[in-house]
């Protein structure tokens, strides 16, 4: 938790809008299949036609909320005037924060959420759900949440876990670009709870919420990887990559990495937790890292490197 605390506080919108998944040809790939629109702009790719289908809400909640960009942008388009957001970095990363007026940011670890049950009428997950461990629970509750006709939005990656992508995955895409060197991260590169049971997340999503669907859309099965395994020198692929994306979507060669789905207030179920033995922790949270690095993510926590960066931001 300590290294996704550091993370979280590190985190800039230019960092974001930096993060080879925003590319324009990715954004633009998105904005079609989510949105129907042929280029992307801002969040409205892919949010405005939820928008316009399931607004406005009065009771919303966003779990995981980051620098509250996704949460401004529904308050600005009208679809809520006000989102409760729980964030275990709510305190850290203030600096960095979106002060849109409306979003109320509260400290809190959501594997272990507790939240009223029936009392939102909307519930965002985005780029959350992925860096948890307690899905199971956490699924639960968020259901338990809902008002009967509360709508709940999941926005995540659901590929490999800690981004160690099959051999299949890495085959197609070498045989397509043959001209690539793919170099998988290696574990101890992938940091705090990122994409911890990935994996399992579409499964599970589907045994609580799939009576209550009202739209999935799977995709990232090529770019995902791509950009993860790949130097910024190849982004002039880019488009042929989506093009090899979509292929992939739609005759299944490849599993998605990214689910965007829509759902509404699932029966009751409670999925049993799934069991960690210490070892299994360790093996996916704390691999064998390099001292240089060790070293260096020690560095990142002293007030001397907070305040270096504070002033760098200020100056930016
Ligand atoms: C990939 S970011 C997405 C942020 C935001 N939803 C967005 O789209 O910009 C994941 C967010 O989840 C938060 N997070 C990770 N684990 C968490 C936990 N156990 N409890 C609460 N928040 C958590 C991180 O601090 C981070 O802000």
């Amino acid at each position: 938790m300590r290294v996704e605390l550091d993370v979280g506080q590190d985190i800039s919108l230019d960092d974001i809008a930096r993060n080879r998944i925003n590319r324009k040809p990715i954004l633009d790939y998105k904005a079609r299949i989510l949105g129907n629109k042929s280029a992307a702009g801002g969040y409205s790719d892919w949010l405005d036609p939820f928008i316009k289908q399931y607004g406005p809400r009065k009771r919303c909640l966003s779990l995981g909320s980051g620098l509250g960009r996704v949460e401004s942008y529904l308050i600005e388009q009208g679809f809520t005037t006000a989102i409760d957001a729980i964030e275990v970095c709510a305190s850290v990363n203030s600096e960095g924060r979106i002060n849109e007026k409306g979003v109320d940011f509260m400290p809190g670890d959501l594997n272990f959420l507790d939240i009223q049950p029936d009392s939102y009428d909307f519930i965002l997950c985005h780029g959350v759900l992925h860096h948890l461990i307690n899905l199971e629970l956490v699924l639960h509750r968020i259901n338990r949440a809902l008002r009967p006709d509360g709508v709940l939005l999941i926005y995540e990656y659901v590929g490999e876990d800690r981004w160690q992508f099959s051999d299949q995955r890495l085959s197609v895409l070498k045989k397509a670009f043959p001209n690539v060197a793919f170099t998988v991260p290696p574990l101890w590169a992938v940091p705090g709870f990122e994409s911890v049971r990935s994996s399992d997340l579409l499964p599970l999503v589907r045994s609580v919420f799939s009576s209550v669907c009202k739209q999935e859309v799977l995709y990232g099965g090529a770019y995902f990887p791509f950009v993860t395994c790949t130097p910024d020198k190849y982004d002039d692929l880019l488009p042929e990559v989506v093009r090899l994306d979509e292929a992939c979507a739609r005759d299944g060669t490849l599993a998605p990495c990214y689910l965007m789905g829509v759902y509404g207030k699932a029966q009751e179920t409670q999925l049993a937790a799934h069991p960690w033995s210490d070892e299994q922790l360790d093996a996916r949270l704390a691999p064998k890292t390099p001292a240089a690095v060790r070293v260096k993510r020690t560095l990142k926590r002293t007030a001397i490197w907070r305040a270096l960066r504070s002033i760098k931001r200020r100056l930016a």
